[in-house]
């Protein structure tokens, strides 16, 4: 199988791309990314030689469509994925989000290549902190952000393809992703980064806000049973029962650290924050068999605080730009 992953020198792209090359050693691999602030190459070293990567943009037509013909599936991770930017600038959001997803979508039409779409459950919005209540793929789309929104729309343009167009095409949604190689802006390898360098955590308002915490590789082995098994036209929720709040997450932090659990420090909370996320991941356990591997949050965050302490070349250069961005956010 020839396998066209985009994004896949960002975070959960360069883990699928890992996870492929470990289990499925007859797909050949090609990753299209845009190295852009958060694609790294160095994320792919590892399977350097058996993966190509191709320097380009999902915005680029040419390109997508030649990557396009040569290929019999395409995975689309690659998006512009931080909230607190796209704050700052919707501009990239837009283009790469919506105008990518589009011209991705005329290249597996043109083609008749399968499409699988990753997407995330903050296209639901959000649910009230005491409540119950979960995201399943029938709860009515309500972003918040310019990056939820976006993607949102991105998720609806597969939907027309499939409806008017038949495009084979599957959606997954899934929830807060931890584990190596994420960027040090998200909430997670910022604090885990910080702690290393003897910095408080930072805890954006009252810490209440929750999200559905899954490990990276939990969600590709996900992405993989929707591919093998999904049905065309379908959305499929990825979460794996992981709701913490996010105090609760620094104090854990601060635990593994061994450091007081009051050693962490109140910033500016983030605009039209969500309050919670919840995922009701139903179906894909029992219409596809998926069931994570990853079911103690503790210890895959322990893992995940080894492998920033041992892989500091990879985050260094990123910290001191990533900080003065959220210094003079206030955060
Ligand atoms: P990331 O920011 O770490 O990586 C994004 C990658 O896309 C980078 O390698 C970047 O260089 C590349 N890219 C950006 N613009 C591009 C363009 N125009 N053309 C080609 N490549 C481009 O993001 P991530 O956290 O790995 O998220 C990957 C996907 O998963 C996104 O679609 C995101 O919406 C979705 N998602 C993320 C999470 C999460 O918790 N991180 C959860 C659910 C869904
Ligand atoms: O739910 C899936 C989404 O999860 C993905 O679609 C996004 O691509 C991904 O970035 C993530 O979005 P969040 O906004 O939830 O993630 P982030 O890591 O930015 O923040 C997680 C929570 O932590 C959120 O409530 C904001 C808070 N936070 C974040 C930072 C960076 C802090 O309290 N302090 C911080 O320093």
């Amino acid at each position: 199988m020839r396998l066209l992953v985009t994004g896949g020198a960002g975070f959960i792209g360069s883990n699928f791309v890992h996870q492929t090359v470990r289990d499925r050693p007859d797909v050949q691999v090609t990753v299209l990314d845009a190295l852009t602030y958060a694609g790294d190459r160095t994320s792919l070293a590892p399977v350097a030689d058996k993966v190509t990567l191709v320097e380009g943009s999902v915005t680029d037509a040419p390109l997508v469509d030649e990557l396009v013909a040569a290929s019999d599936l395409v995975v689309h991770f690659a998006a512009e994925s931080h909230n607190d930017n796209s704050l700052n600038d919707p501009s990239p959001f837009v283009q790469t989000n919506l105008v990518g997803t589009f011209t991705l979508l005329e290249a597996v039409r043109k083609h008749g290549v399968r499409y699988h779409h990753i997407s995330t459950d903050e296209v639901y919005g959000d649910l009230p902190l005491d409540t119950p209540e979960r995201f399943t793929a029938e709860t009515p789309y309500n972003p918040s952000s310019p990056y939820s929104s976006t993607k949102a729309g991105s998720d609806l343009l597969v939907r027309a393809w499939a409806r008017s167009f038949g495009i084979e095409a599957t959606i997954s949604n899934c929830s807060n992703n931890y584990g190596p190689y994420q960027h040090i802006e998200k909430f997670i390898p910022r604090q885990v980064t910080n702690l290393i360098d003897g910095i408080r955590p930072r805890l954006y308002g009252a810490g209440l806000n929750v999200r559905d915490w899954i490990h990276v590789e939990d969600h590709n082995s996900a992405v993989w049973a929707i591919i093998d098994k999904g049905r065309s036209g379908e959305t499929y929720l990825i979460g794996a029962d992981g709701e913490k709040n996010n105090l609760e997450v620094v104090r854990t932090l601060l635990e593994i650290f061994g450091r007081d659990a009051e050693d962490f420090d109140h910033v500016a909370d983030r605009p039209g924050h969500d309050l919670r996320y919840a995922i009701d991941a139903t179906k894909l356990r029992e219409e596809l068999g998926w069931t994570p591997l990853y079911t103690d949050f503790r210890s895959g965050l322990e893992a995940t605080v080894d492998w920033y302490r041992a892989n500091e070349d990879w985050w260094r250069p990123a910290k001191a730009a990533t900080e003065a961005k959220y210094a003079a956010a206030g955060q």
